[in-house]
């Protein structure tokens, strides 16, 4: 079965294949980065106009890429939410109108659903069950995984999420959008000790906060001057968010008996939570997954593969086109 994947939630235009034989075909991403860098943030409207117009052309790319002619297509994946209403509105109207003339089915995909997923891409892929930590721009939350749609919520953020706060500490320090992978540049030059920046809600439970972390980021960064400020405070954040996703996972573990974690969504392309999970893991004899970079951020290959498990499901759509801007999982 061959089903063409559309991310369109937010800022990236993501288009896949993925084949239940021969796996991931071929993708193609356009970003808008570049589009919303003078604003600090995406712009919902320029976002839908975008998606708009590259859809298309992105399409035509990709089934030459594959040699692949579009009545091949067995089915249409599109993220149905959670997103940007007009943004989700765009991928979810074309591919439903593109099943519908192709006479093929179309599923709505959750777009965390997908990032969870993504991890199953890898050559090495995890076996279910695992706990799953989703960490992007817009989640942050702790999931027993059990099987596909089975999936039970165990901690979330009660204020900022992880990516979010990542972007906002790039903003305070005049670093391009989106802030995480430039905030994780800096903090390379950076020493970790050098600011003990508080770690909320550490010792209890399996929620987060970050707001608390990114106001003592702003504090500091008021007080302070001075060479080496930023590189030290970009470090100091970077440590206080990765002991406190570290410790929540291995306790996450431990409540659940489970022996796998899978983290997925933007923040888990960081190199220093990765290195870092693999090391405590190693600690309780777990073992942790993630997907290569690319498949960590959007993409259209995670709502290609999500909308196939969905699929084989016996699932699909019906023909009025629903999004769900607000959609927990
Ligand atoms: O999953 P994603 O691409 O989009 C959402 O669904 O939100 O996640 C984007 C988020 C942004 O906040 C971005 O700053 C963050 O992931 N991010 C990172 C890194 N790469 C992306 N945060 C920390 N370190 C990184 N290397
Ligand atoms: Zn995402």
């Amino acid at each position: 079965m061959l089903v063409l994947g559309l991310e369109t939630s937010c800022d990236e235009t993501g288009l896949a294949l993925f084949d239940s034989e021969k796996g991931l075909l071929g993708q193609v991403l356009h970003s808008q980065i570049a589009l919303h860098a003078e604003y600090g943030g995406v712009v919902p409207e320029l976002a839908s106009r975008d998606h708009v117009r590259k859809m298309i052309p992105l399409l035509e790319t990709l089934l030459s890429q594959t040699q692949t002619k579009k009545s091949d297509l067995d089915a249409i994946a599109f993220t149905r939410g959670p997103g940007l209403m007009g943004a989700l509105m765009t991928g979810a109207l074309f591919g439903r109108t593109l099943a519908f003339a192709l006479d093929i089915p179309a599923i709505g995909v959750h777009h965390m659903e997908g990032h969870l997923l993504a991890p199953l891409l890898s050559e090495a892929p995890p076996e279910f069950p695992f706990v799953a930590l989703l960490v992007s721009g817009g989640h942050s939350q702790l999931m027993a995984a059990y099987g596909i749609g089975q999936y039970e919520l165990l901690g979330e953020s009660i204020d900022d999420a992880a990516g979010e706060a990542f972007d906002k500490v790039a903003k305070m320090m005049n670093l391009p959008y989106p802030g995480g992978p430039n905030v994780a540049k800096l903090a390379e030059s950076g020493d970790p000790q050098a600011f003990n920046l508080p770690r909320p809600m550490l010792h209890q439970g399996l929620d987060f906060s970050f707001s608390g972390m990114k106001t003592a980021v702003l504090n500091q960064y008021k007080k302070i001057e001075g060479q080496g400020r930023d590189a030290d405070l970009a470090a100091s954040f970077q440590e206080a968010m990765v002991d406190t996703l570290v410790k929540k996972c291995v306790r996450a573990l431990k409540q659940t008996g489970l022996k796998r974690l899978v983290i997925a969504g933007g923040v888990s392309a960081n190199q220093a939570l990765r290195t870092r999970l693999q090391e405590e893991l190693k600690r309780i004899a777990a073992k942790v997954y993630y997907a290569e970079p690319a498949l960590c951020t959007d993409n259209g290959a995670m709502i290609a593969f999500a909308g196939w498990q969905r699929l084989k499901a016996g699932q699909h759509d019906e023909l009025a086109v629903t999004t769900t801007p607000r959609w927990p999982m």
